[in-house]
C-alpha cells in the first residue's frame, strides 16, 4: 500500500496590510481590544476584484515548485473554501482554468469552513492510499474581507478575518511516513452558532432586502468553548490512534482562529506554547487557509523538518472539527 506524504507547501497573502487601528475606519474598536482577545495585530485584504482561486494560484505554484513537480502531473485538485467566487461552480474549477485551461483532472470543492483543509487532506490521504491517485493538490483559500459587515454591528466578527491562500502537494511514497491518519467530526445541531444564512435556496429572492443575512453571525463565546473542548478531544483521539504520546510531538499546527484558543489548549494539555505554531498576529483567521499557510511558514522558520511528528487540528462552523497525524 502506498503512503501519502506532503512533498510541497506554498502560500500567498495579498500585499495590503490592514492593522487593527486601520479597522477604526469602520468600527469603534482598538488595537488593545482586538489583540487581547484574539492575538491578531494585522491581516491582509485584497484590493480590486479577486477571488480565492486568484489567491490560490501563487500558493499552488510555490507548493508545486517545492515538490519539484508541475500542475500537469497532478491527478486531483481539492479546494476548500467558504468564500467561493460564486454560487456555482466551485472555486476548484476556476483554479484549474487559471493553472491550465486544457486540464481535465477532477476538481472537488469542500465546504467545511475552518475544517475544510483537514477534510481535504483526509480525502487526499485515502485516494492515495487506495492507489487511485498518485499526486493530489489540496488548497485552502479565502477572500473574506468583502463579506464582513463593515458597520458597527459587525465589529466582533469583522476584526477576526483575513484573506489568504495555502496549498500542499500530497504524493504517493513507499516509506511509511506522511499522513498516518485523519479524524473527522461534525455536529450539525450547532450549525447556526456560526453561519452565513444567505443567499438561501429556501426562498426567492434568495437575499433579504436589508442584506444583513449575507454577513457572518457568530456566537463567539460558544464557539470558543467548543473549539477548545473539541480540538483537545481530537488531538487525544489522533495521538491514541497512532500510539503516540503528546511529549513525542515536534509541532502542533492548529487552526488559527484565535491565539487565546491555542493558549488555552496548550495549558490544558500541559504542553509548552513553543510546540504550537502561531502566525495569527500577521494574518488573522484565514479559515480554510490557516493550516497550509502555517505548514509553509513553519518550514521556512526551521520549526518543521523532515520526519518530524506533527499533529494538526481544527475546529469551525458546522460545528466541524478534525485532526491529522503526520510524519513530515
Ligand atoms: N472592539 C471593541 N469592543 C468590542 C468589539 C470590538 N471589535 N466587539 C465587541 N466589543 C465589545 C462588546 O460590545 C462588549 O461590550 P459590553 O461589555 O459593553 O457589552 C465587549 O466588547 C465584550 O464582547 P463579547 O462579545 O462578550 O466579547 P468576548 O470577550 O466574548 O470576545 C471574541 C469576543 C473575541 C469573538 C471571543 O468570543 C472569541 O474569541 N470567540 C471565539 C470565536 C472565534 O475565534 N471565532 C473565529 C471564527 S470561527 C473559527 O474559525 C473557529
Amino acid at each position: 500500500m502506498p503512503f501519502a506524504r506532503i512533498t510541497g507547501t506554498g502560500f500567498y497573502v495579498p500585499p495590503k496590510i490592514v492593522k487593527n487601528d486601520d479597522l477604526k475606519a469602520f468600527y469603534d474598536t482598538s488595537d488593545e481590544w482586538i489583540y487581547e482577545r484574539s492575538g491578531i495585530k494585522e491581516r491582509r485584504f485584497i484590493e480590486g476584484e479577486l477571488g480565492p482561486a486568484d489567491l490560490a494560484v501563487p500558493a499552488v505554484q510555490l507548493a508545486l515548485k517545492e515538490a519539484n513537480t508541475d500542475f500537469e502531473s497532478i491527478d486531483f485538485l481539492i479546494f476548500a473554501t467558504l468564500s467561493p467566487e460564486c454560487w456555482f461552480p466551485g472555486s476548484g474549477c476556476f483554479l484549474q482554468e487559471k493553472l491550465n485551461p486544457d486540464s481535465n483532472i477532477p476538481c472537488l470543492d469542500i465546504r467545511m469552513q475552518c475544517s475544510g483543509f483537514i477534510y481535504g487532506l483526509s480525502l487526499a490521504e485515502l485516494y492515495i492510499k487506495s492507489g487511485k491517485y498518485k499526486k493530489i493538490l489540496v488548497v485552502g483559500a479565502e477572500v473574506q474581507s468583502t463579506s464582513i459587515d463593515k458597520t458597527e454591528e459587525g465589529r466582533t466578527v469583522g476584526v477576526l478575518f483575513g484573506d489568504g491562500a495555502g496549498a500542499v502537494v500530497v504524493e504517493a511514497v513507499e516509506e511509511p511516513v506522511g499522513i498516518l491518519s485523519t479524524h473527522l467530526h461534525t455536529q450539525g445541531k450547532y450549525a447556526k452558532e456560526l453561519w452565513v444564512p444567505e443567499p438561501s435556496s429556501m426562498r426567492s429572492p434568495k437575499v433579504n432586502p436589508d442584506g444583513k443575512g449575507l454577513f457572518p453571525y457568530m456566537n463567539g463565546r460558544e464557539v470558543f468553548k467548543h473549539a477548545v473542548t473539541r480540538m483537545i478531544e481530537v488531538i487525544n483521539e489522533t495521538l491514541n490512534y497512532n500510539g503516540w504520546k503528546k511529549e513525542d510531538i515536534d509541532l502542533f499546527i492548529l487552526h488559527q482562529a484565535n491565539s487565546r484558543i491555542v493558549e488555552t489548549i496548550s495549558k490544558q494539555l500541559g504542553i509548552s506554547m513553543d510546540k504550537f505554531f502561531v502566525n495569527i498576529h500577521k494574518y488573522g483567521n484565514t479559515t480554510a487557509a490557516t493550516i497550509p499557510i502555517c505548514m509553509h511558514e513553519a518550514q521556512l522558520e526551521g520549526k518543521l523538518k523532515r520526519n518530524d511528528k506533527v499533529i494538526s487540528a481544527t475546529f469551525g462552523s458546522g460545528f466541524t472539527w478534525a485532526g491529522a497525524a503526520i510524519i513530515w
